[in-house]
C-alpha cells in the first residue's frame, strides 16, 4: 500500500479492511476503486463516505447503493463503474452481461444527482492479452449505449492478469511435456499451471494489447484516445515480480512404505503453494545446507515436501523434487520470487502455528544491507 501511495498510483480494494489500510497509508480516496461481488453494507458505507470509485457487480448491488444514498444527499455523488462479464468468461460469477449493463445505465441516467457514472470494469481470469482486447471490443457497444443516454464514461478498467515470467520459455516448454505421473506423489500430472515460462512479460503484454486491432480496425490505443477513455489496470502479481523469497527449515526426512521419501518442513501449504487448487508452484526450491561444508557428492535424492498439516493430501509439493543431495534437519529450502500469491495471500494460522515471520531487507545509503521485521 505504502509503495503504491509513494509512487502516486491508485489502489484497488476488495474489502473494508483493505480500504482502511489504503486510507491509513495516505492514498487519495479519489484514486481508490472497490471491486468484488460480495461487498458488505459496512464496506459500501465507508466507500461512500470517502468518495471512492465503486465497481458495481450486479443490478442488485446498484439497487443497494441507491437505498444507501438518501434522495436529499448533497453532492459529492456516488462514483460508479459497471462491471462487465466478457463473453470469454460467461460462466463467471463476476460482473454483468450486456442486457444487465444496459438496465443499470438506464437506471443511472435517471439518478444523475445521486450517481456519477465513470465507465466500465472487468477482470478476466487467465493471462492472455487477446481476451482483454476482445473485452474492450465488446465494451465499445456499452460505451456507445452510455453516450446515447448522455452518460459520460471516462474509464475502462481491465483489471489485472499481467503475466510474470518465472523461468525461460524454452526451459519451460521442454519441462512440461516431459512430466509423468511418477513425478507426482498423487500419480497424477495436474491439468493446468500458471504460465511459469510464458513468452510475454507484463510490459510486452501491455504493448501488445495497446497495438492490437480492435474497434473498427483501430488499435486499442487509437480507440481509447478517440473516445477519450483512460485505460486503468489493476496489476497484482506482476507488480511484485522478482520480489521476496520464502524459506522453509527442514525438520526431518522420512522414508515411506512405498519406498518414496517426504521432507518435512516448518511451514504449511498455505505458506508457498498452489496445491490447494489442484496445481503446483513449479519453481524448484534451492537447498541451502546448514553445514556449508556438506557437498553434493552423494546420489541424487527424490522427495516431496510436506509441512505441519494433519491432512494426507495437504502438502507443500505433490511433485517429487530432484535434490542433488539428501536434505538434512536444519537445512533451508528457499523458493525465489514468491511475493505474488505465495506469501501473504496464502499464509494462514493452522494447528495454531504462528504466521511465518516476514523480514524486510533494504540497502542503506552506505550500501550495507539492513534487515527489519515487517
Ligand atoms: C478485480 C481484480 N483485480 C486485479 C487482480 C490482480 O490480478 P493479477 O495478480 O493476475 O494481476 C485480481 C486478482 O484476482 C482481481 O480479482
Amino acid at each position: 500500500m505504502q509503495a503504491a501511495v509513494d509512487s502516486g498510483i491508485g489502489v484497488d480494494v476488495s474489502s473494508v479492511y483493505e480500504l482502511r489500510d489504503a486510507l491509513r497509508a495516505g492514498v487519495d480516496p479519489a484514486r481508490v476503486v472497490a471491486t468484488g461481488p460480495a461487498k458488505t453494507h459496512a464496506f459500501h458505507a465507508e466507500l461512500l463516505a470517502c468518495g471512492a470509485l465503486i465497481s458495481v457487480d450486479s443490478i442488485g448491488e446498484l439497487a443497494e447503493l441507491e437505498a444507501c444514498v438518501a434522495p436529499s444527499t448533497p453532492p459529492p455523488r456516488v462514483r460508479i463503474l459497471l462491471r462487465y462479464r466478457p463473453a470469454s468468461n460467461r460462466a463467471s460469477r463476476f460482473g454483468m452481461d450486456e442486457a444487465e449493463l444496459l438496465q443499470c445505465l438506464k437506471r443511472l441516467a435517471t439518478r444523475r444527482t445521486a450517481f456519477t457514472f465513470e465507465g466500465f470494469h472487468c477482470h478476466l481470469g487467465g493471462y492472455a492479452w487477446e481476451t482483454r482486447v476482445q473485452a474492450v471490443h465488446e465494451l465499445a457497444a456499452a460505451v456507445g449505449a452510455a453516450r446515447e443516454l448522455d452518460l459520460r464514461p471516462r474509464m475502462l478498467d481491465i483489471g489485472g492478469g499481467l503475466p510474470v515470467r518465472y523461468v525461460e520459455g524454452e526451459a519451460y516448454d521442454a519441462f512440461l511435456p516431459a512430466q509423468t505421473p511418477d513425478d507426482y506423489r498423487t500419480g497424477r500430472v495436474p491439468d493446468s499451471y500458471y504460465p511459469y515460462g510464458g513468452r510475454t512479460d507484463a510490459a510486452a503484454w501491455l504493448r501488445q494489447l495497446l497495438a492490437a486491432p480492435c474497434v473498427g480496425g483501430r488499435t486499442v490505443a487509437h480507440y481509447l484516445n478517440a473516445e477519450q477513455l483512460v485505460l486503468a489496470l489493476e496489476p497484482g502479481r506482476s507488480l511484485v515480480d522478482q520480489a521476496a523469497v520464502t524459506a522453509f527449515r527442514v525438520i526431518r526426512v522420512k522414508a515411506l512404505a512405498d519406498g518414496r521419501h517426504v521432507v518435512f518442513v516448518e511451514g504449511s501449504s498455505f505458506s508457498a503453494c498452489e496445491t490447494w487448487f489442484g496445481s503446483e508452484f513449479l519453481v524448484d526450491p534451492v537447498l541451502v545446507p546448514a553445514d556449508p561444508e556438506r557437498g553434493a557428492d552423494g546420489p541424487r535424492f527424490g522427495a516431496y515436501i510436506a509441512g505441519h498439516s494433519c491432512l494426507d493430501d495437504d502438502v507443500v509439493t505433490n511433485r517429487i523434487l530432484d535434490f542433488d543431495r539428501r536434505p538434512e534437519p536444519g537445512d533451508l529450502l528457499v523458493y525465489a520470487n514468491t511475493a505474488g500469491y505465495q506469501m501473504d495471500l496464502l499464509e494462514n494460522e493452522f494447528h495454531r502455528h504462528p504466521m511465518p515471520r516476514r523480514i524486510v531487507v533494504r540497502t542503506n545509503p552506505r550500501g550495507a544491507m539492513e534487515f527489519s521485521p515487517d
